[in-house]
């Protein structure tokens, strides 16, 4: 039997959570969504999904890890007592495969801008140039290729310490310089003249924007910001030992990720509109529009380079995470060593990542199911895996687990006290309210 390691302190487990949840979901990809939507409505619907939804089945699968005390697949086999609710495991393990596939490939381009920034590559460009220096940078063989392989290997550099001296201790010090660093950017931003446009983007609804196209980005951002329905939040929990308060602790972790985004679009969306950019400009947004701002500025290269080590930063405590779904898998069911699961796993996303890295260029016509290899990994997880993970969560603890396990994870076998409408409303929203949204939901992704 591996012995398992566990979190230290409750401030780690929060660390390590929060970190998974705040990453480029919250800084490159809500931005972008709010821009193309239309801001404050599309706010309204995520933040709905978030509370009604995301926050339940993180609760459930908070449960299903802690009460496990494995990885993902051993923690349905386990729960299961045999009954084929096992093979869930399968998809929790294949979920962060999938998202690891392109997110490292980002995660490079995260690197390439530090160092862009720090040799002071914007200082000069107009906009187009930037449009055409982001261009060529991911489109390139070899440059992205390095910088994805480069990220992979510091993911697994923390991942092979382990959970309380890798994964705790580096995201004790990740998180609380992330938390300043975002807030003196806001600031930054909203000190900008004219910022006043961009506040007012996203807080005021236009209803008249939203769509089926709207609904369903907002559902698959509340999934993908919170890290639900790909195995992490399971994996994590079950480093965590009896005692914790689930639902506070899920809370608070929620919380923290809808803040950070909000932050995230404070920091973003005045200084657009100060600079009477569109706020439509897409996936680029971050590494196309954010550096032209940073060109006009004083001070804008050390600003740049602050930008760029806080995506960085965001981007690998979530790549840890979902790392180390894979890692425990091997280390548990297979019985391999952390150095050797670690290893096995850096040369299956480098592999993975050269796939989504070239098509971004030289493999740009291979299409899967008429996409990129890189729009076909983010699709697959972000609009199939993780909702389907997470509705799988939902409905195994709703129906598969016996009321009186619920109440005695929620409860932590009665050493924290809960509401009993509160908790009559979580069972309630775990195995009715989010299954059924989230089926409505997915058909009519389908249909349209
Ligand atoms: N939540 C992370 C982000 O916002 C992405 C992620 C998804 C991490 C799923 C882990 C699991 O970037």
């Amino acid at each position: 039997m591996v012995k398992r390691d566990n979190f230290a302190s409750k401030f780690g487990v929060f660390v390590a959570l929060a970190g998974s949840a705040v990453g480029l979901g919250n800084l490159w990809r809500f931005p972008y969504l709010i821009g193309n939507s239309g801001g404050a409505s599309f706010i309204i619907l995520y933040l709905a999904f978030v509370f009604l939804l995301a926050l339940p089945i993180f609760i459930a699968e908070f449960i299903i890890g802690r009460r496990s005390q494995l990885n993902v697949f051993g923690a349905f086999d386990k729960l299961s007592n045999g009954s084929a609710w096992k093979y869930s495991g399968i998809l929790a393990i294949l979920c962060p495969i999938a998202i690891l596939a392109f997110y490292n490939v980002v995660g490079g381009w995260t690197i390439d801008y530090i160092y862009k920034a720090v040799t002071f590559t914007f200082t000069t460009s107009t906009q187009e140039e930037l449009g055409g220096l982001f261009t060529n940078s991911i489109s390139s063989v070899f440059e992205p290729i390095f910088f994805m392989s480069l990220f992979v290997i510091l993911t697994g550099l923390v991942v092979v310490f382990g959970v309380k001296n890798g994964i705790e201790k580096y995201s004790k010090i990740m998180m609380p310089l992330l938390v300043v660093m975002i807030v003196l950017i806001a600031i930054w931003s909203l000190s900008l003249p004219n910022s006043g446009a961009g506040v007012e983007f996203l807080l005021k609804p236009d209803f008249s924007k939203i769509t089926t196209k709207t609904v369903i980005d907002a559902l698959g951002q509340a999934f993908f910001s919170l890290s639900v329905g790909a195995g992490t939040i399971i994996t994590y929990a079950s480093y965590v030992k009896k005692g914790d308060n689930i639902v506070k602790t899920s809370s608070m972790i929620v919380l923290f990720d809808v803040f950070f985004a909000l932050l995230a679009g404070l920091a973003i969306m005045p200084a657009v509109f100060s600079f009477g950019i569109s706020p439509s400009e897409g996936p680029g947004l971050v590494f196309i529009t954010l550096p032209y701002i940073f060109s006009q500025m004083p001070f804008g290269s050390v600003i740049a380079i602050i930008f760029f080590i806080i995506l960085f930063l965001a981007a690998i405590t979530s790549s840890i995470s979902l790392f180390e779904v894979v890692v425990a898998y091997l280390v548990e069911e297979f019985k391999l060593s952390r150095v050797f699961s670690v290893i096995c796993s850096i040369f299956l996303f480098i592999a993975l990542g050269v796939l989504c890295s070239l098509s971004q260029g030289v493999w740009a016509d291979i299409k899967w199911f008429g996409l990129c290899i890189f729009d076909f990994f983010d699709s697959l997880s972000a609009n199939i895996l993780m909702p389907l993970g997470g509705l799988v969560a939902a409905l195994f603890v709703g129906w598969k687990l016996k009321r009186a396990v619920i109440v005695d994870e929620l409860t932590s076998s009665g050493a924290v006290k809960i509401n009993k409408a509160l908790l009559e409303f979580l069972i309630f929203a775990i195995k009715y309210l989010a299954p059924i949204t989230a089926i409505a939901i997915m058909i009519k992704a389908i249909l349209s």
